[in-house]
């Protein structure tokens, strides 16, 4: 059995949505947003665009006929399922990290054998609740111990009453991709912790391919992307009460090849000032402000990288055009 011990730091697994903790994150908003706006070559947090109208507008991004990655991702588990199973093993522990609704822990869980324990990790603490109902009745002789955490933070994890075999962490969606390298090695080192002796790690990464493709994903015809993006201002209107006229300001992604990255910006459209929580700041016309970096990387380059953090790699399942990856790695 996988020894659960204290990896990510002492802190307790289920916090509290109590009105001390929204002010703390809400201090946190504030303080990273203005020091972010505050650089010479202005940014925000991506991890600040899943506000419940952010995660919203994410969903919607999923089933976009540009957004290849979800569903690519979900051919590939349905296709490759079977073997994925097998290569996992009898009777593991699987801990999800931002599973969201567990769409695509379902295709994996239907196809495991005999799974002992589910330990979703998600900060969205209804989404969490709601998918643990559904999940317990759709796997009963399942063991399911959501864990209401921000997995980038410290958290602990509970024991488990059921014994299982190994822990395997799933890290679903690509989100890897939004971590710059060192950043994501830095990362995966805490994920080799998290999964213990004798575990393994199966992840989704998005990879490098004709920028087209890669382009259109990010600037879908319907304009729910530029709507994500632009909600990171909106949110910063409505907790912080600044005043961004949304309507001055463009979406704009871009490939970079030589980095391998899309880069989201929004751009001011006009000269213009924007009060935020008693600053002002100033916005030149075409002046950005770096919103995300979403890497594709190459096969080699991801297993390089997740070597670098103590991954050997075990295999990877693409779909037929090498859009995306499926990777499983086991703790050097
Ligand atoms: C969550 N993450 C993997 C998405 C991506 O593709 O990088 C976020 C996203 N940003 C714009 N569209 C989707």
């Amino acid at each position: 059995m996988a020894i659960h011990g204290d990896p990510f730091g002492a802190r307790s697994f289920v916090k509290q949505n109590g009105s001390s903790e929204i002010q703390a994150a809400r201090k946190i908003f504030r303080e990273e947003v203005l020091a972010g706006l505050s650089k010479p070559a202005r940014q925000l947090s991506c991890k600040f665009f899943y506000d419940e109208p952010g995660a919203h507008l994410f969903r919607q991004i999923c089933d976009l006929p540009e957004y290849y990655v979800t569903r690519t991702e979900i051919e590939i588990l349905r296709l490759h399922g079977a073997e994925i199973a097998t290569v996992l093993g009898s009777q593991i522990e699987l801990i999800g990290l931002g599973t969201g609704a567990g769409s695509k822990t379902k295709i994996l869980l239907e196809e495991l054998d005999r799974p002992a324990v589910y330990v979703p990790i998600d900060i969205s603490r209804e989404q969490l609740e709601r998918s643990a109902e559904r999940f317990r009745k759709t796997f009963p002789s399942l063991q399911i111990l959501p864990v209401a955490a921000d997995y980038l933070e410290p958290f602990e994890l509970p024991l488990p009453r059921h014994l299982s075999s190994r822990s395997v962490v799933y890290f679903p969606g690509s989100t890897i991709g939004n971590f710059e390298p060192d950043d994501a090695t830095e990362f995966l080192s805490r994920v080799v912790e998290l999964a213990g002796e004798g575990g393994g790690l199966l992840i989704g990464v998005d990879l490098q391919k004709d920028r087209h493709v890669i382009e259109a994903a990010y600037n879908d015809s319907a304009g729910v992307t530029a709507k994500f993006n632009k909600n990171l201002l909106a949110r910063i209107n409505r907790e912080l009460g600044a005043d961004f006229d949304l309507a001055h300001w463009l979406h704009y992604a871009v490939y970079n090849p030589a980095e391998g990255r899309v880069e989201i910006y929004l751009i001011s459209e006009i000269d213009q000032a924007v009060r935020i929580a008693d600053r002002t700041f100033e916005f030149r016309a075409g002046e950005k402000i770096l919103t995300e970096y979403s890497y594709k990387h190459t096969i080699n380059g991801f297993i390089m990288l997740a070597r670098q953090a103590g991954f050997d790699f075990g295999r990877v399942w693409t779909d037929d055009q090498r859009w995306f990856g499926v990777f499983y790695f086991t703790v050097l």
